[in-house]
């Protein structure tokens, strides 16, 4: 059985986060990729950036064997195989103490998971970071409260209609919250789709 799963969107959305990243991230990084879904960003950010080593990850086991898929499918050497991470869960940065991290990429998750999960993973990455570390977050925003676009309205209630816990973030309360655990807001891009590249550095 092929455990491979498709996001369409990743190969729309993944061309313009790899222009961010190739800016963004340290030389040599270690990237460590929370809520890695099916893993097709994964192959194609690890196969474009050749000097990182990159690590995926999820909370759901479907996601992690759809990575192993894919990396089975499509070989790239600096890829590593998925960890299970979730972030909700204390101490969840103990699992990537060896590894070395300089750079967390987080895209299109913390719309839809609980607030909890953004909580955990800044809680989380603010461990984690050396100095000079970077995060980067994709997905939409509100801004001030306000959401950006008519589209985002939507997509935002759809969200909520599925699980009440889930909904469009807003970037205020993103950033105070990572203000709080020692990450700097360095820059905000607005991408395609109404979407943003948030970037956090230690
Ligand atoms: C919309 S998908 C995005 C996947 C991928 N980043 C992409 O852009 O295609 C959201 C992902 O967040 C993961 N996720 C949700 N809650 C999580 C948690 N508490 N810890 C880690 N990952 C989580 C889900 O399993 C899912 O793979």
């Amino acid at each position: 059985m092929d455990a491979r799963q498709y996001a369409p969107a990743t190969l729309r959305n993944r061309e313009p986060i790899l222009k961010i990243l190739s800016e963004v991230l340290p030389t040599n990084s270690n990237v460590l990729e929370i809520a890695s879904g099916t893993g097709e960003h994964a192959i194609f950010f690890a196969s474009e950036l050749k000097s990182c080593r990159w690590i995926p990850s999820d909370v759901n086991s479907l996601a992690t064997d759809s990575i192993v898929a894919w990396k089975n499918a499509c070989p790239v050497d600096n890829l590593e195989l998925p960890l299970l991470i979730d972030v909700t869960q204390k101490n969840w940065q103990q699992q990537v103490k060896n590894h070395a991290i300089n750079a967390i990429v987080n895209i299109n998750m913390i719309h839809i998971a609980p607030w909890q999960a953004c909580l955990g993973l800044i809680e989380g990455v603010g461990q984690i970071l050396p100095n000079d570390g970077i995060l980067y977050l994709y997905g939409p925003y509100k801004r001030d409260g306000e959401h950006t676009a008519p589209s985002n309205v939507s997509f935002d209630r759809s969200l909520r209609d599925r699980n009440p816990l889930w909904g469009v973030r807003d970037l205020e309360e993103v950033v105070e919250t990572a203000t709080t655990h020692n990450l700097k807001l360095q820059q905000v891009i607005s991408m395609p789709a109404n979407n943003l590249s948030v970037i956090f550095s230690r």
